[in-house]
Formats: C-alpha cells, structure tokens, sequence
C-alpha cells in the first residue's frame, strides 16, 4: 500500500483480516509457549500507531489483549518489544498500549512492554537485546508497507533462537516494476532475498513474476532457519497482491497457524495459496472445504512417493507441503476408498494402515 502520511489511517479490509489472522494464532500460540518457557516475547519491528481511524486496534494492541488474557490463566512472563520509526506513531502507541494495559493488563506486571521510536533495523534487535528476548522464543511480526524492507541477516538472527517464529509483510509490485531499472532497488531487493537468485524474475512472464518472488522468499526464509513456510495471499485495496509469509521450525507453528488461516473470514480477502497445487488456484476458504484438489494431490504423491504411504505419513505430506489440515486427510481417504482410488491395508483406516494409489486415471 502507499505510506499514508497521516499519524493514523483507515483500516482496510486485508489489514481487518491480518488482524483475525495474528489474533486467532497467538491465541493458541500463547498457551502453548508459557506452558514450556518462563518468558516469551512478542515483537514487532513496524508497530504502527497501534489503532486505526475508527477507533480499531493495530497489531500490537491486538497482541497485547490476546497475551493479557494468556497470562491471567498462566504464572510466567511476556514481554513485547515494539520499534516504530515515526515520533508521532509511537507517542500514540504508547497512549494505546497504556490504555489496553488499564483495561485488560495483568495487575502483577508480568506483561512487560518496551516501545522504542527507531528503525526496524538494526533497532529492534538492539531493543530485543536489551529487553533479555534474543534468548527466549520470540514470535517477530514484520508489518511494513511491504515493499522489501526486511534486511535478511535480522531474519537470519531471530532464527538462531530455535522456537522462534516471523511472520513478514512483502508486496512484490515494487521489485517487479523498478527492480529491473536501478541498481539501488536491485540492491534492496538482494539485502531482502539474502541473494540474487530471486533476478530470475526478470526473465520470467508477467504473469508468473510474482509467484516466482513469493517462492524465492520462502527460499530465503528457509536458508534463514525457518524450514517451513506459509504464505497467506492478500489484495490490498489498491488491488495490490500482498503476501503474508509465516516462517517456524515447528510443525505445531504450522499446524495452529493452518487451523487460524481456515477460520479467518475470506471475505475479507485473504487466500491461501497451494504450493503443491501446479495451477497455484487460490483457495476460498469461505466455501465447504473443497478438498478436490487434496485428493489429486495425495493421488500424485502416492504414485511417485518411492514406497506405500502410511495414514501417518500421508497426513504430515498434508500439514507440510499443502494448504490442508491433516484432520481433512482421514475423511478424504474414506471417500478415495469409496471411489475405488486407493486400497488400504488392512482394510479399515487408522495411523498406521498402508494406502496404495489404484489406478492411474482418476477423474476429478
Ligand atoms: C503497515 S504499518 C504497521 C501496521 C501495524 N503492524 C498494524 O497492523 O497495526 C507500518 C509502520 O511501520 C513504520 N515504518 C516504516 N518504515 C519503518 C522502518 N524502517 N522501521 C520502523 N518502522 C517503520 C511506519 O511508520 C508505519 O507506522
């Protein structure tokens, strides 16, 4: 989206989905954490002025309810660490941030919130430093206006705290209309990348550019630690493709953050991309869960995995490598059956049973 100028701004639709999207994974995120760490952090390095023009929080409002309400049920600490780099935004931050606390703050203190005015880099590892988090889970979102900001050695730094999780804004646009033209913004874009692999893009057609540049992004985000990606798409309203990247090391990161996307509300226009899914159709989630494509995809990979699948292995293929949730892979394997696709051994359908693909001309 263009900057807006003004200290706040309208919320708009995406934003309002971002927002269903953060609070619905630190809700689960939350208890998880505190139940196997004394503290945890929550950050930001584009914290924004923490409410929108109609009186609607910004993200770190959002997360600073979902935390207090977290600690009211659990004894240990949380900290959050916000940089935002306009004097202005952060006064109002800190108004906001003030008020959330009288309404919602855990008496004891234990919500422990550090907001400093700076730049997202080197800033706010300067401010994480300081705060004891560098070496505590952190879950970082990294909310800017989405052209590439985010330098990769931050990514690279929060990785090396193994439970730590990113979640970063990127819109594409901007590399694919001035990247090609000027050796600063090419430079901007391999500080982002880590690398100049993602200037394949200039050979690529129109319209696959900006798949190609989501794609090299989750590249990097797995050369920065994080091994495993999702990536929620989102129109601005603008009509610019923004995507919302999430990097963890933990399948469980990846399983509460694939529950979260499935109940945010698509109207507001989030979609969630299949990376298995060649024809890269969107998902609209807001429908009875179409698991058609998922049967193909599972079809495909039980033809070329180089042995038979167990229901186990098969429901991890969907929680990693699909936009599907492994309790859709049961339900779904009971109809294949029905339909004569795969055979399961023995017959009825647990964890452990073998599922061998049928036939190779399956019509979907
Ligand atoms: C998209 S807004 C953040 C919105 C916020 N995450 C929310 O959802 O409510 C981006 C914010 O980052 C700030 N900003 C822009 N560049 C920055 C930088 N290099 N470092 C820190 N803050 C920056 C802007 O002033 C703006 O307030």
């Amino acid at each position: 989206m263009a900057a807006p100028k003004d200290v706040i701004w309208p919320r708009d639709p995406h934003t309002a989905a971002k927002h269903a999207l953060l609070r619905r994974y630190l809700q689960a995120w939350a208890p998880i954490m505190l139940s196997h760490n004394d503290i945890v952090t929550y950050a930001e390095g584009f914290a924004g002025p923490g409410v929108y023009r109609d009186g609607e929080p910004g993200s770190p409002v959002v997360a600073h309810q979902v935390l207090s309400g977290a600690l009211r049920r659990n004894p240990r600490r949380v900290k959050m660490v916000l940089v935002e780099e306009n004097a202005r935004r952060k006064t109002e931050l800190e108004h906001r941030i003030a008020t959330a606390a009288g309404t919602y703050g855990p008496r004891s203190g234990r919500l422990d919130v550090h907001i400093a005015q700076g730049q997202c880099h080197p800033d706010l590892l300067r401010q994480l430093a300081r705060a004891g988090s560098l070496n505590h889970p952190m879950f970082v979102l990294l909310d800017g206006f989405g052209g590439p900001e985010v330098p990769f050695p931050l990514l690279r730094r929060i990785a090396t705290q193994r439970r730590s999780e990113v979640m970063v804004t990127f819109q594409p646009a901007f590399l694919v209309r001035f990247a090609g033209k000027d050796d600063r913004h090419r430079a901007a874009g391999d500080a982002f990348f880590g690398d100049s692999d993602w200037h394949g893009v200039f050979q690529q057609p129109a319209s696959a550019k900006a798949a190609y540049l989501r794609d090299r992004y989750r590249e990097s985000l797995g050369r920065a630690g994080f091994q495993h990606t999702l990536v929620f798409e989102m129109i601005d309203e603008a009509g610019h493709l923004l995507y919302l990247i999430f990097g963890t090391r933990h399948e469980r990161g990846v399983e509460k953050m694939k529950e979260a996307m499935w109940v945010v509300d698509t109207t507001s226009g989030v979609r969630y991309r299949d990376p298995k899914d060649p024809n890269q159709q969107a998902l609209d989630l807001e429908l009875e869960p179409d698991t058609g494509p998922l049967r193909r995809i599972l079809l495909d990979h039980l033809r070329t995995a180089p042995a038979a699948r167990s229901v186990d292995q098969l429901k991890k293929y969907a929680l990693l490598e699909t936009v599907y949730r492994p309790t859709q892979v049961i339900p779904l394997l009971k109809r294949m059956r029905d339909d004569q696709d795969i055979d399961v051994s023995p017959g009825r359908i647990t964890g452990a049973s073998t599922i061998t693909a049928l036939h190779q001309d399956a019509l979907f």
